[in-house]
Formats: C-alpha cells, structure tokens, sequence
C-alpha cells in the first residue's frame, strides 16, 4: 500500500527522500509528495499525480537551489479518495504549521471529522488521513504549539484503524514524530542522522542498523538520537538490528526491470533457502525458527494454511506436499476468508501463514485469529522482521532476497521450496525413510540447475509471447500439484499484461470452461511427465477437436503430444512433487514478455500494490 519515508541529518533531504521513494515506489504510485523545512522554519510542500519521476522533476526544478535537512515524502495507492493532487500526501494542518504522511486507514475517520468540523477546521481532502493532521494540530494548539510529541500521542489516543505516519512542525524544526499501529514502520538509524520509512528498502542505501516499531509505539527522532515510547509517555528501549540485504540486492544491475531480475535470480534465490538446511547424509532438513519440539511436531493432527494471493498458490501447493510426504490432513484458505469465519481450530492444530512481505492485512488478521483461537502460528515470511515473521510463534524465512517488482515471482518459488523441505521434515519425524529423504534433498538441490536451463529458453518463449499477446483472453490448465501453477500462470498474465486469464483443474474443463474454446482461445496446458500426464493429453485432444490453440509445457524429449499442440516449452525432468518449482518459470516468461511487447509497466502494474496493509 502506500509508502513514507522522513529524513533528519546533514545530507540534502530532497536526495534522500526521493531515493526512498523511488524504493518504495512498489508499494503505491498513483501519486507522490514531499515536504522539508528550510533554516528559516518554512515549510514547502510539493505534490504531483503520477509517478515518483514527475515528483522528482517539481521537486529539482522548484528546490534547485535549496538544501534541507529535515522532510517527509509518502507514495500513495489511493483508498479513500480519488487520485488527486489535493488527496496526495504529505497533508498539512489548517495554520500551515504541521505536515503529515500516513499509511494505513483511520476507521473513525467520520466521527473525528464530525468533531474537527464543528471546531472550525476546514477540510481540503476526501481522504481519511487529513483528520489525523487536524486533530494533532487541535492538541498542538492547547498545548502552545510547544510539544509535537504529545500532541501526537493524545491524538492518537482517539484514533481506531492502522497507521504508519511521520509528522513535522516548523515550530519544532529539528524532529520527526513517527508512530505505528499495523503498518508497518522503521527508523534507520545513521551517524548524525536518522531516517523513518515503510520498509528497509529505502534506507538500504544509507545505513543497515534499524529498529522496528511496534503497534502503539511512537519515535521521536533527532538527528543525533532517537527516543521511543508507547502512547501513554512510558520510554522503550528498542533493539537495534542489522539487516542482512545489502544495497546491491535492491539494484537494477543488468536488468531493465526488477521482474525480469528476479525471475533470474530463482536458481540463486532457492539455492539460499536451502542453504544450511539440508542434511544430505541424514536424509533430514533443519530449521532454525520453528520454536517447536520434534514431539510437538509429532502431535500436529491438521494443518491449516491461510495466505492471500500468489501466497495462496504456493499454500494450494504446500497441502499437495505436506499431505503426500507429511501425511497431515491440510486445508487452505483465502486469509480474507479465513478470518471473518468461524474456523474450528482446536488442540493439535497448526496453523501456517504464508506471505511475502509479512505485512500483508487480511494475512496478519489471519494470524491474529488463530493465535485468539489458542492455535500455535508458524509464519513463512520473506522480510524479515515483519509483523507477521515477529507475531508467528515460530517461522521459516524465504531467503528470497528482496522482491521489489509487484507480480510475486521469486518469493513464490521460494514458498514452495520452503514448504516442500517442511513437508519432507514432517515426513522424517514420522514414516519417512531415510533413504526416501536422501532421494528427495538430492534431487531438491538439483531444481536450481534445472531452472538455470529454463532461463535460457527466453528466445522461444519471447517468440511465443509475440504471436499471442494480442489475444483477449488465455485458459491455464493443469492437474494436481501443477493445478495450483495454472492458477499461477493466469494470476501472472491477468497483473502485468492486463489480459483476461483464469486458470483451472485441467479435468473440470469439460465442465465449463469447454463452452468458451475456439480459435480465438490460447489454452496453456501444464502438462510435464507425470502420473497425469496421459489424462492431460486427452484434454490437449478436446481443446484441439474445437480449434483452440494450445500451448503445452512439457517434460524434456516429450515429442508424443508435439503433433497436437500448437507450441511448445521444455522444462528438465525432475519427481512430480517438484514439477511446479520449473514449471511456474515458462508462465512468468511468458507474462513477463506478453506484458513487454505491449508496452506495460510489469514492475508497477496499474491498480496493484506490492503488499497490501488494508483490508
Ligand atoms: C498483493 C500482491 C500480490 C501478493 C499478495 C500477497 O496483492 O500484489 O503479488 O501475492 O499481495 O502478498 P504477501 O506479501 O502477503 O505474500
């Protein structure tokens, strides 16, 4: 969702800000703003539509000649409002002395501005946030205009619904107050300086000693120091951590985009999850996080995996795995879904969420529920230090690396790597030989190789991507454990090249979606050498009987089906159980150059945000 960063310290603040931006930029880009105090206490405020480059351009072309060392810069992804200069943030109070940028919703927002209304403040947004800088400047104003902090604390106190913000006042030139309660917020911290954003990626250029702010708790940051609390005056003392990404890992490098990089990166990416935790000679995989005993483990009766969107893929695969090698009963749910049931969870249940930010609402609510519930969490994050890696009672990071592009691609195969070392752990702990766990973990560290040979397909894929990208709508069908990679696929296509794609259970074809086949109709068939396989070639025979052109993904040297579809991708032969990690990366190819050769922005698609912190 949206994104903030703050700046204090000897640097040019302009510079800062609007890196960090541009680091955030995934995370919303409807429109951008900025605002820094000068030495003379004024406060400039710049706001644009569009993305953080027409920000970039007002802000050096009107500041050319000034220098700031304090300022606050958002991104946004709008939800209350429309996307208008008036709606971008940073908002600023009604005397012009306090600016503000949040990230969250405030749900009361209605009553608070019934109240700030009545006290004469007049409004200039339709968005929810502007409340907020009202009602701080109505507490700032008791109080003399002499004390942000407080003011922002006692503001607070009336506020319900999540935020991440970080405000300033000309009256108080040398600090930002930040504050968070459930989106997500940490301070950086520098020599001499300070700085405050959304997530470690905008300030990876500048420092790696961080603090994560908990819900309730408010910073105030000078550029020498930091002083945290929670909301009723009480100091905390915070930990510092030092991050493990460097700044290389969020560089472009030779890639024209960050979804073309990462793609690339899979080999790299799972050959890190695995890392340290495959035993080859005990047939076994060792977890650091999982803070549960082998007997714990044991006793787990069902599994219960929620998550949302490209997380949900990976969990449909995880109850694949974990059923055929864990022999737990599992079931996956929609987080969104999920937490406004009523779920029967009960003593021996295990509940995993899956999520790439860690950050995501519907995931962390999820979460939430379980652990009300009595339930014991285990998270699969790939950020760590996220709400949800900290609120899990034990986890398993990804080791992803961070994913900047918003189509999820990398942290998607590293879901499933994680989860298929998860399912042949619970596996070991129970039935599993260990023979049967040394063929496994054997041919698991052979999959990055493997995908290494997929990656260099990329001219035949680009061909096939231009003699389909002009089609209005794709079918993605598959059986078993590549179902959920149909799913996958459509997912792909439908976000980055905005073309109709829904995915299916290749055998409930003949049940619906059949009616829609003509020659018009791409169908893409995930069809590997399987125990499915010849049950997926009958459906290759249905589609062709009604015109349709199919586009099969099949195991090396299959020529069998080659006279019946209309192209063909190779991945390497490999156990079925493992079959999604190669077949997933023809499909991201294939929306990635769709997406391309139509002109589209795959890194930023339209509507979409990165990681989203609102219901
Ligand atoms: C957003 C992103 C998706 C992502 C989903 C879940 O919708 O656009 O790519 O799969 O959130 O995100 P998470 O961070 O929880 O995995």
């Amino acid at each position: 969702m949206c994104g903030i960063v703050g700046y204090i310290g000897m640097r040019d603040a302009k510079e800062v800000l609007l890196e960090g931006l541009a680091r955030l930029e995934y995370r919303g880009y409807d429109s951008a703003g900025v605002a820094f105090l000068d030495n003379e206490n004024n406060l400039y405020v710049e706001k644009q539509v569009g993305k953080i480059s027409v920000l970039r351009n007002a802000v050096f072309r009107r500041f050319h000649n000034k220098c700031f060392s304090l300022g606050i810069g958002h991104t946004r992804w709008a939800t209350h409002g429309g996307v208008t200069q008036e709606n971008a943030h940073p908002h600023v109070s009604a005397s012009g002395r306090i600016a503000l940028v949040h990230n969250g919703i405030i749900e009361n927002y209605m009553a608070l501005k019934q109240y700030l209304v009545k006290e004469g403040y007049h409004f200039v947004s339709e968005t929810d946030t502007e409340v907020l800088v009202h009602l701080i400047e109505d507490f700032y104003k008791r109080e003399g205009n002499r004390n942000l902090q407080s003011a922002v604390m006692e503001a607070l106190k009336l506020v319900e619904g999540t935020y991440g913000i970080a405000v300033i006042s000309v009256d108080e030139p040398y600090k930002i107050v930040a504050a968070r309660n459930g989106s997500p917020l940490v301070i950086g911290i520098g020599e001499k300086e300070m700085f405050v954003a959304s997530d470690v990626n905008a300030l990876l250029a500048y420092t790696r000693h961080v603090i994560y702010l908990e819900d309730k708790e408010l910073v105030v940051l000078k550029s020498e120091r930091y002083k945290a609390y929670d909301l009723d005056y009480q100091r905390i003392d915070k930990e510092v951590v030092k991050v493990e990404w460097d700044i290389n890992a969020i560089e472009l490098g030779k890639h024209e985009t960050y979804m073309e990089k990462e793609i690339f990166e899979q080999p790299e990416a799972i050959r890190n999850a695995l890392r340290g935790r495959v035993v080859i000679e005990e047939g076994m995989v060792k977890f650091g996080g999982l803070n549960m005993t082998e007997e714990e483990i044991r006793r787990i009766s069902r599994i219960v995996i929620t998550a949302c969107g490209t997380s949900w893929h990976a969990a449909l695969i995880g109850k694949y795995l974990i059923e055929r090698f864990g022999e737990i009963p599992v079931e996956v749910d929609y987080a969104s879904e999920f937490r406004y049931r009523n779920p029967i969870l009960k003593e021996g249940d295990l509940v995993i969420v899956i999520s790439q930010s860690g950050e995501t609402a519907d995931t962390l609510e999820a979460l939430r529920e379980a652990k009300r519930k009595g339930v014991r969490v285990l998270g699969l994050t790939n950020v760590v230090g996220s709400t949800i890696a900290r609120e899990s009672d034990g986890g398993i990071y990804l080791h992803a690396g961070p994913e900047i592009g918003v189509a999820s691609t990398k942290a998607f195969t590293n879901q499933v790597v994680s989860l298929i070392l998860f399912a042949i752990y619970l596996g070991r702990l129970k039935n599993m030989s260990l023979y049967e766990g040394q063929r496994l973990l054997k041919e698991l560290s052979l999959v990055p190789e493997k995908i290494q040979q997929i990656l260099e397909q990329q001219d035949t894929i680009k061909k096939i991507a231009e003699k389909y990208h002009e089609a209005k709508n794709f079918l993605y069908l598959g059986r078993g454990v590549n179902y959920p990679v149909a799913l996958e696929g459509a997912l792909k296509l439908k976000e980055i090249s905005y073309i109709h794609a829904e995915g299916y259970p290749a055998a409930e074809m003949k049940h619906g979606p059949i009616a829609l086949i003509d020659e018009f109709m791409p169908v893409v068939f995930i069809a590997p050498r399987d125990a499915l396989y010849e049950k997926v070639v009958s459906n290759i025979h249905e589609v062709k009987a009604r015109h349709g052109k199919v586009i099969a993904i099949l195991s090396d040297k299959d020529d069998h089906v080659l006279r019946y579809v209309d192209d063909a991708l190779y991945i390497p032969q490999t156990m079925e159980e493992f079959s999604p990690l190669l077949t997933v990366v023809p499909l991201q190819m294939m929306a990635y150059h769709i997406a391309r050769i139509k002109g589209l922005d795959v890194d930023k698609p339209r509507n979409l945000a990165k990681s989203v912190t609102v219901e």
